[in-house]
């Protein structure tokens, strides 16, 4: 008998008790979120792009905002991109505000969000958990979903030392997703699922001595708890250098540049930037710019890390002064009392933060910068 066989075998055993006790853990432990209160599914869809890559205890004054400013997918196609961008800003893995506007857009056009998951599933930056999700918050459709909290969930309760990412690993994964799914209650046995993930099979220290499926679970039988989900592939983690010039002149403005398409940040603002293959000295920068001691270029933070999914930035920030606004420069300039306007990814954020609080002075005007009076 193969493995797959024997694990299949195994599922029958166990069908009966999973969804019900995951349910009964659900309705008592449950958490009360404000996407869960709605059968719209726009509202759900809403919800699931800002939760794709984000906490819940920092997505959730997002959707309040978003689901407020834009109650409809109507609504939300109408707006301009720079709206969606600032109201986006800080979030981060900006693709997904341009794809939820243009998912929006798609729905708008159609007339009404259709209960079709084929339709649904094609919209821009749907894939097969969102569209699951959507399909049963909204619908009550039988769409077992499979996230990360939920493959976590099966491969323990279940015993599958297959890698979750191998092809052998997801077959089975969806398999046993797709056999465990209520069909009569398809919202409520997701969500019960995926909270189980979140509050109690965590990732680390998984609460498994008040476990209601102890019994049948066999990672824990097994003392494989930490070990399981196991994943063949460790994701590769590219570091980048960024040396960011705050240009701006002494009378207040300051030099943006929109970022283009085929890289992180597309259609956002930032400072000029020089990207290099290792750290810049403060000699390299100056000779790069060509200073030549006219102009004062100052440090103000070094080393300032930002993690993203497959790639780790280090960035050094300077402040460059300027008599004017010289025309030559590309980009735009804007007043640097504005800047708040401008969609900036959270790193460039961060970095303003530490320009504020330092004790940077305009050399000419003596002022701190970005505290110029009006
Ligand atoms: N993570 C992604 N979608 C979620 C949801 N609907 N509820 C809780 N956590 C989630």
């Amino acid at each position: 008998m193969t493995r797959f066989k024997a694990k299949k075998q195994y599922f029958c055993i166990m069908i009966s008790s999973f969804p019900t006790q995951l349910e009964a853990w659900y309705e008592a432990n449950g958490r009360d979120l404000p996407w869960r209160q709605t059968s719209d599914p726009y509202l759900i869809m809403l919800s699931e792009f800002i939760l794709q890559q984000t906490q819940i205890v920092q997505g959730m004054s997002y959707y309040l905002r978003f689901a407020e400013r834009f109650p409809t997918a109507e609504s939300l196609a109408k707006a301009s991109e720079e709206e969606v961008m600032r109201l986006w800003q800080g979030l981060g893995y900006y693709s997904r505000a341009r794809h939820l506007h243009a998912a929006a857009k798609k729905i708008a056009e159609t007339g009404c969000f259709p209960k079709d998951y084929s339709f649904i599933r094609a919209l821009p930056g749907v894939g097969d958990y969102t569209a699951a999700a959507i399909m049963s918050f909204a619908f009550e459709e039988p769409y077992a979903v499979l996230d990360g909290n939920v493959q976590r969930v099966l491969a323990r309760h279940f015993g599958i030392t297959e890698p979750v990412d191998s092809t052998q690993g997801k077959k089975l994964l969806r398999a046993l997703a797709d056999e465990m799914l209520d069909h009569k209650h398809p919202a409520l046995y997701n969500q019960a699922i995926m909270d189980f993930g979140a509050l109690q099979c965590k990732p680390t220290s998984p609460l498994c001595e008040a476990c209601p499926l102890a019994e049948t679970c066999q990672a824990l039988k097994e003392h494989l708890v930490d070990k399981l989900p196991i994943k063949a592939k460790r994701t590769s983690v590219r570091d980048r250098y960024f040396t960011y010039i705050y240009t701006r002149t002494e009378d207040g403005k300051v030099l943006l540049h929109r970022r283009g398409s085929g890289d992180i940040w597309q259609g956002l603002f930032e400072f000029p930037m020089i990207e290099s293959a290792y750290k810049l000295t403060s000699k390299q920068v100056d000779e790069f710019l060509q200073c030549k001691g006219e102009y004062s270029l100052t440090l103000v933070a070094s080393d300032i890390r930002h993690q993203l999914t497959h790639q780790r930035l280090h960035t050094d920030f300077y402040c460059l002064t300027l008599p004017s606004a010289e025309t030559q420069l590309e980009g735009k300039w804007v007043e640097e009392k504005l800047l708040d306007h401008y969609a900036l990814p959270r790193l460039l954020e961060k970095l303003l933060e530490k320009l504020k609080s330092s004790s940077t002075t305009c050399v000419s005007c003596k002022k701190s910068f970005l505290q110029q009076e009006e």
